[in-house]
């Protein structure tokens, strides 16, 4: 008896993934692709692309918090001409969906960004909103609804789909998710990092810029919660759950709370093989069920 091939692809408004699992931004590399073939993946989202040369924030960066990892590492970026000929072309022809991430410290920014992608073959574009917004004393985008709707707004006359990050920081992320919905997101990342702090043994902040974003297994309970109340409010918007997932189960927590795929960010740095190894069991799941992978997500 043949083992039946389980339908993977999950629809995400007009683009189609081909399995729920698609790497998180800033926590990947197209190098990956001498370790496994990128084409596996639901989709390839690059590092966020922010308007000319960023130096990033100072060093230490990175460090482990709370059982996860707390990073400030600041975009640090070489500028658009070097994004389009240096990185964009190693995320293509992989056969698989081509999502950019931008983010920028005004609308408009966010907008001559979407706009200078509008020709390149990707796929769909993700809008860092947790990025200050300078123009409002640099609150960020993500945890405001008029500035959302503004950033989102200002980006929507592109024919590319457009995907809204939200910040699991924001008051109520419900109300912030709708208010990008309204102005013309076509799916939501739900969600970025949790803001935190660590502290070094000599009793000083362990990251040079003191704050960072906590990301990994303890933001699940917190990022999956998001997941649920935007999933309620915005039934029929298409959710990418993120954060803290690294296994099966993780995944399929997200797709009961209304995601219809999840982004891997963290597991991937202990486990380089994990999302392969996540659309592998999902397989295995789906074929076992015989069902498909869309019919793992909750419908509010
Ligand atoms: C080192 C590091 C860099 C990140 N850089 C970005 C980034 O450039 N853009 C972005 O939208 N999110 C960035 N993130 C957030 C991740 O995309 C993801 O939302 C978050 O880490 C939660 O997922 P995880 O718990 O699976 O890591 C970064 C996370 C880490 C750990």
């Amino acid at each position: 008896m043949s083992a039946t091939v389980p339908d993977l692809a999950v629809p995400i408004g007009a683009v189609t993934l081909k399995n729920p699992i698609i790497p998180a931004s800033g926590t990947f590399a197209a190098s990956y692709g001498r370790v496994f073939d990128l084409g596996r993946l639901g989709g390839l989202v690059p590092k966020t692309l922010m308007p000319g040369y960023r130096p990033g924030h100072p060093p230490n960066r990175l460090t482990e918090a709370g059982g996860g990892l707390l990073n400030a590492v600041g975009i640090p970026s070489d500028g658009e001409e070097a994004f389009l000929r240096d990185t964009l072309p190693a995320y293509k022809g992989w056969g698989t969906p081509l999502i950019v991430s931008v983010s920028a410290d005004t609308a408009a920014g966010f907008a001559e960004l979407v706009a200078l992608l509008e020709d390149e073959g990707v796929d769909a574009v993700e809008l860092n909103l947790s990025c200050p917004n300078l123009e409002e004393g640099g609150k960020s985008f993500a945890l405001d609804t008029k500035m959302t709707a503004e950033a989102v707004a200002a980006c929507r006359s592109s024919k590319l789909p457009l995907w809204a990050k939200l910040s699991p920081n924001a008051e109520d992320i419900a109300a912030i998710a709708a208010a990008a919905v309204d102005a013309g997101a076509d799916a939501l990342i739900v969600a970025n990092t949790l803001t935190g702090m660590a502290m070094r043994r000599d009793g000083r902040p362990a990251l040079a810029n003191v704050t960072g974003g906590l990301s990994g297994a303890p933001v699940k309970p917190v990022n999956l919660r998001c997941t649920y109340q935007v999933a309620q409010k915005l039934p029929g918007t298409p959710i990418i759950g993120c954060g803290g997932i690294s296994t099966l189960q993780d995944v399929l927590d997200y797709m009961a709370a209304g995601a219809s795929a999840v982004a891997v960010g963290s597991a991937t740095f202990t486990r380089p093989l994990t999302m392969v190894n996540l659309v592998d069991e999902i397989a295995s799941h789906c074929t076992s069920r015989g069902i498909a992978a869309r019919d793992l997500t909750l419908r509010a």
